[in-house]
């Protein structure tokens, strides 16, 4: 489908642009139903186009007025933008354009959000703005003028002139359209300022309602720790007098990297002890420091084209990752990225939407924004800087903005910035950026008079329009132990380039147990014949963290797997060594935490159709918690042991130590509930001072049928904050025991604030049906045919938030023949329905192509 789409755009397609941009002037006189948007744009023949042809992107837009040097034109208004004969020589172009803010509900372009303006460009919103080559390649020093009466008017760059119901603003650094920014409302600062290394000071504003100013102390404190940081790791300092960010309500995504001017999503800036929980704090923490990031990686040096975006993208997760690691554990970070990556991202690359890294076409560039762009595309950064070192990476990102800066560029531009800085020939490793789908990784083994050999073999499953694979460059870390539990080798990185290569380990004295994949050292699918003495022997012995906490996860796969496909039970071995794991004081406790996670439900469901049968839902559900009561039942002195002994005393501070124990703590409680009902949770319901420990009883009591109470007494507290309400929303959907969860879903959608119009709301809601595996695949379908009218609802409103959550339904395929029939009767029904957005249709079309 996506191949026969007459609106695809190919990659090998590419053309520069007839015109660049030298200068723009953009004037706004805001109204709610209509905005009058002023530009003058200085336009330059570009010597390296193959064409003459002048267009311009719009769409929506009234135009009013359009010169050429200031006489007056009339353009042809054609799809998607107009045209007109355009002089071979520098020229202005003038346009005056109306726009309808209020009724902009796709939150994108110029829209409206509780009363404040704001916009939102990537990645093809200005042209819903006024006319403009909206494209990364052209770049062009901004000057924005904006009239309203509100009090605070925002754009990019450093404030000009200001006054009686104006402001101007100009920005000195040539930028694509899409990190343009205008924000106007009624707002107030959290103030800070920061000095940089060369010593220039730098205001900084968080902007936001009035109610939410007890909100910012954190992220202020995460956006200086962020700029010191990239000083000091990357030598990238920040270049305006000003950095703003604002927190809107309403926001598609979780924040954009305009220029000088950070929109977030309120839910990815706000936070407070008593409205946000760690896991927010963290997640903060991360994205305020991944939009910093952009400023050198994206925007000082931004992408050719949108299928570059992982040169931006996947860089920039790879910083944002590097910086939590270092702000909290290296170890603990890793774990959760890779968890991360296998749930989503495996999970992507394994189904219909598998793409590569860099796709070579789209119909709507919105659907390419996945976790196989931003988090497979932070692993490619990675590997390459494992297989370089650090400081070949560190030479090559110095060349790389020396290079760029002030560029739109490509991968090949990146990839050579490696090559030329370290040396070594990337080509092969290229194709970690072409070729979709996840490579597997099989290992044999071989031992003989002190020679240990490690035969690896790749391979890659078809995935849709790549059905013939090359092998990738693998980084594969390596170490090997001793049967008394020593290290014998420690970690070195071995490079499988070939479809099957062995590495020979000698002057060895006794038969190793080998670590493989150190680190998670790769983005494959390890396969490797272990038994489950040898996972025991890594759970206790591996001095690598990651493949320590592996061994564990592979043990309790192997437990479940066999729970639900042989109808065998708990496997007290695997108990008792999780046991002796959780209990090793020497351990960090959020590395203990993470022990304790089982494998989810859809990850199991994805490991059971590899193996060649149709998942069961509502069976995995059933094991996992079968599995949970039995790590309870015999783990339950040392569970209450940890949970009374970790508990933080004191003031509640978010950072990594006292969370770690909060989530050692609360893993516990969520365990000893199973066995011993409410009591304890109840309590610490009742005491809690701050959302991680509030939050976490209330889930745990939600998930035994014993909160009825607190749920309301959360509501009653909770009523007047939207971002908590969310979870609130949230949480009961989560909880829900399968049979109910469609029900509870609706339910919630008749609720007075269940605001659907909201993303966040709408996703509290429908993300976590989706999350609840067993819940959303019920027998009856009901989960589908919610999700499927809710959709068709939003559609119409907000394409974009809607076709992101078509992908629930994207894992279709591995199920049973009924389940399948009414999988795809939503997916038809959906397809079918008259007017529906693009964006929707690519998703649908992709999921239902052969
Ligand atoms: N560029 C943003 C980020 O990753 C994400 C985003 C994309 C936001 C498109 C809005 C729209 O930081
Ligand atoms: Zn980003």
């Amino acid at each position: 489908m996506t191949q026969h789409d007459p609106r695809t755009v190919y990659l090998r397609d590419y053309t520069p642009p007839a015109y660049l941009v030298d200068e723009v002037r953009l004037t706004f006189r805001l109204a709610p139903h209509a905005t009058r948007v002023l530009s003058e744009i200085r336009f330059r023949p570009n010597p390296d186009a193959t064409g003459r042809d002048f267009f311009l992107h719009g769409e929506g837009l009234k135009l009013i007025s359009a010169h050429i040097n200031g006489a007056q034109v009339t353009p042809e208004l054609i799809e998607g933008g107009l045209t007109l004969d355009a002089p071979d020589a520098p020229f202005t172009f003038e346009a005056e354009v109306e726009i309808d803010p209020e009724n902009n509900t796709a939150l994108e372009g110029l829209y409206r959000s509780n009363g404040m303006y704001c916009t939102q460009c990537e990645a093809e919103g200005f042209r819903k703005i006024t006319f403009y080559p909206d494209r990364p390649d052209v770049m062009a020093p901004f000057h924005v003028r904006i009239e309203s009466d509100l009090p605070v008017l925002l754009s990019n760059g450093n404030p000009g002139a200001s006054g009686e119901g104006f402001a101007e603003w100009s920005d000195p650094w040539p930028k694509p359209a899409y990190l343009f920014a205008l924000v106007a409302g009624d707002l107030v600062a959290h103030s800070g300022s920061f000095t940089t290394m060369s010593g220039r000071d730098v205001a900084l504003n968080l902007w936001v309602r009035k109610a939410d100013i007890d909100k910012c102390a954190f992220g202020m404190e995460a956006l200086k720790k962020s700029m010191t940081w990239d000083e000091e790791v990357y030598g990238r300092e920040y270049d305006l007098d000003v950095f703003n960010i604002v927190a809107v309500d309403d926001f598609n995504m979780g924040a954009m990297e305009n220029k000088g001017l950070n929109i977030f999503n309120s839910s990815a800036v706000l936070a407070s002890p008593a409205t946000a929980t760690d896991a927010d704090f963290e997640r903060i923490e991360a994205i305020i420091a991944h939009e910093y990031f952009h400023n050198w990686t994206g925007n000082r040096v931004t992408c050719r084209d949108w299928f570059q975006l992982c040169l931006k993208e996947g860089l920039t997760v790879f910083r944002d990752q590097q910086f939590t690691g270092d702000m909290r554990s290296h170890a603990v970070k890793r774990i959760d990225d890779a968890m991360l990556l296998r749930a989503a991202q495996f999970r992507e690359d394994n189904g219909p939407l598998a793409h590569p890294v860099r796709p070579e076409s789209f119909v709507e560039i919105n659907n390419f924004y996945t976790v196989t762009v931003y988090e497979k595309g932070a692993e490619i950064v990675g590997m390459l800087r494992r297989l370089v070192g650090d400081e070949g990476y560190g030479k090559a990102l110095d060349l790389y903005f020396e290079r760029h800066d002030g560029q739109a560029v490509t991968i090949e531009d990146w990839l050579r910035a490696f090559e030329d800085a370290t040396g070594r020939d990337l080509s092969q490793f290229a194709r970690w950026y072409s070729q979709a789908g996840t490579p597997r990784v099989h290992v044999a083994e071989d031992w003989s008079e002190g020679r240990y050999t490690l035969t690896l073999r790749q391979e890659t499953p078809p995935t849709p329009g790549q059905p013939d694979k090359q092998p990738v460059v693998i980084p594969v870390a390596v170490g090997l132990l001793n049967p008394n539990g020593d290290e014998v080798v420690p970690t070195q990185v071995v490079e499988l380039n070939e479809a099957e290569q062995s590495f020979a380990f000698d002057g060895l004295s006794a038969r190793p147990v080998p670590s493989i994949l150190r680190g998670f050292s790769a983005p494959v699918i390890l396969r490797q014949e272990q038994s489950d003495e040898t996972r025991t022997f890594l759970l206790a012995h591996d001095t690598d963290p990651f493949n320590k906490w592996e061994a564990g996860r592979d043990l309790a796969r192997t437990n479940l797997m066999a729970m639900i496909q042989d109808g065998t039970g708990p496997d007290a071995g695997y108990i008792d060594a999780l046991g002796r794991g959780i209990a090793d004081e020497s351990l960090d406790p959020a590395f203990r935490a993470q022990l304790l996670a089982l494998p989810g439900e859809d990850e199991l469901a994805q490991a059971i159709f590899e193996t060649g049968h149709a998942p069961d839902p509502t069976a995995i559900h059933e094991a996992r918690e079968a599995l949970r009561h039995a790590i309870a039942d015999r783990l339950g002195d040392v569970l209450t042991r940890l949970y009374d002994t970790h508990q933080v005393t004191g003031p509640y501070s978010p950072e990594a130590a006292d969370a770690g124990r909060r989530s050692l703590t609360n893993a516990a409680l969520s365990l000893l509930s199973l066995t011993q009902g409410g009591d304890r949770a109840r309590a610490q319901y009742r005491a809690a001072d701050n959302m991680t420990q509030q939050i976490a009883a209330l889930g745990v009591l939600l998930r035994i049928g014993e909160g009825e109470a607190e749920l309301k007494a959360f509501e009653d507290q909770w009523s007047h904050e939207r971002l908590v309400m969310n979870k609130w929303f949230g949480l009961q959907v989560a909880a829900s025991a399968p049979r109910d969860a469609a029900a509870t879903a609706e339910a919630l959608t008749a609720h007075p604030a269940f605001d659907w119009k909201n993303p966040n709301r709408f996703r509290a809601v429908f993300g976590a049906l989706s999350g609840n595996a067993a819940g959303f695949h019920a027998p009856s379908g009901a989960g589908y045919r919610l999700l499927a009218d809710w959709l068709l609802k939003l559609d119409p409103l907000n394409p974009q938030t809607t076709a992101r959550m078509t992908q629930a339904f994207s894992t279709w395929k591995r199920y049973d023949a009924d389940r399948k029939t009414l999988i795809r009767a939503e997916l038809e029904r959906i397809a079918s329905t008259e007017g529906l957005s693009r964006d929707t249709s690519e998703m649908i079309g992709r999921m239902l192509a052969d």
